[in-house]
């Protein structure tokens, strides 16, 4: 039976040990980071994820603006709105909750954040400093990901890791931090064929395809660590992720649940990278 990795708790460190810097970093740069979070629509899943967002900006003690805008919001508006913040030296983070109405180019409000304040890490000149190398914002989710992988004491040199989804948000980027670690990794996706023949060989199992019982406990090599970045939600209400927790549970050693797993680490990640950028900012001034 599979050790639980408890994303609330490891997400619970990270935000305390940022609480515990604020005065010093107020006292030092005389005020604290802020975080600037957009949301446009109604979308419901949107909505609990920006007030959690701000909630934990709250508790660890930063500034934290909060913008909610109209569906019928327009492109040039938002735009507009952006290029304020990115003139605005109060603000050192800016991110725009995706998805966006479909009215509104998502990759082109994501580009006319500021690089420096593009705390989810999506702008093109932070996915391409990622990929060569360079320093960089790192997408939360992914960026949670190694820290939770981390956590369980399991190395991830010279480990066989598959990751299932190719997304900008999270397939791709954590394929890439995977492959930083000297972990061997295939990223697999929904036209993989035989897809069980490669989860079979996984020491480290990421699944971020969105979809329930993409993977079941028959897939998972005995003893892997499996990470769940599914956050389905079932007609009951309920949230479940991509892996069927009940069987995996079986072989895996170590598992994410869902809720309770990547979900706090994600948000604890934005809180670290809005810190990071408010002090890039104030060591390249
Ligand atoms: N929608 C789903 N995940 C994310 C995320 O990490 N950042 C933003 N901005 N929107 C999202």
């Amino acid at each position: 039976m599979a050790k639980i990795i408890d994303g609330k708790a490891v997400s619970a460190a990270v935000k305390d040990a940022l609480k515990a810097r604020m005065p010093e970093l107020e006292a030092r740069y005389g005020r604290r980071p802020c975080l600037c979070v957009i949301i446009v629509g109604e979308n419901p899943a949107s909505k609990v994820y920006v007030r959690n967002k701000v909630r934990a900006a709250q508790y660890v003690g930063m500034e934290s603006r909060l913008v909610e805008l109209p569906e019928r919001t327009s492109e040039a508006e938002l735009l507009s709105l952006i290029a304020e913040l990115n003139a605005d030296s109060g603000v050192d983070g800016v991110l725009v909750q995706l998805p966006l109405p479909r009215h509104i180019d998502a990759q082109k409000v994501i580009e006319a954040i500021a690089v420096e304040k593009d705390v989810d890490g999506f702008h093109v000149l932070n996915a391409g400093s990622l990929w060569v190398g360079r320093p960089c914002s790192v997408p939360c989710t992914p960026k949670g990901i190694l820290r939770l992988i981390d956590s369980t004491g399991v190395g991830i040199e010279g480990k066989t890791a598959v990751v299932i989804g190719r997304s900008n948000i999270v397939g791709k980027p954590v394929a890439k931090l995977l492959l930083d670690r000297n972990a061997t990794v295939v990223l697999a996706h929904s036209r993989t064929p035989d897809l069980k023949s490669f989860t079979l060989q996984a020491d480290i199992l990421v699944v971020a395809v969105g979809k329930e019982r993409v993977v079941t406990g028959d897939m998972v090599k005995p003893g892997a660590v499996v990470i769940d970045v599914g956050m389905n939600r079932r007609a009951d209400g309920s949230l479940t992720g991509d892996v069927e927790f009940e069987t995996a549970s079986q072989a895996a050693g170590w598992i994410t649940p869902v809720p309770g797993g990547v979900g706090p680490m994600t948000i604890a990640m934005l809180m670290e990278n809005t810190v990071d950028c408010f002090l890039a900012a104030r060591v390249s001034a």
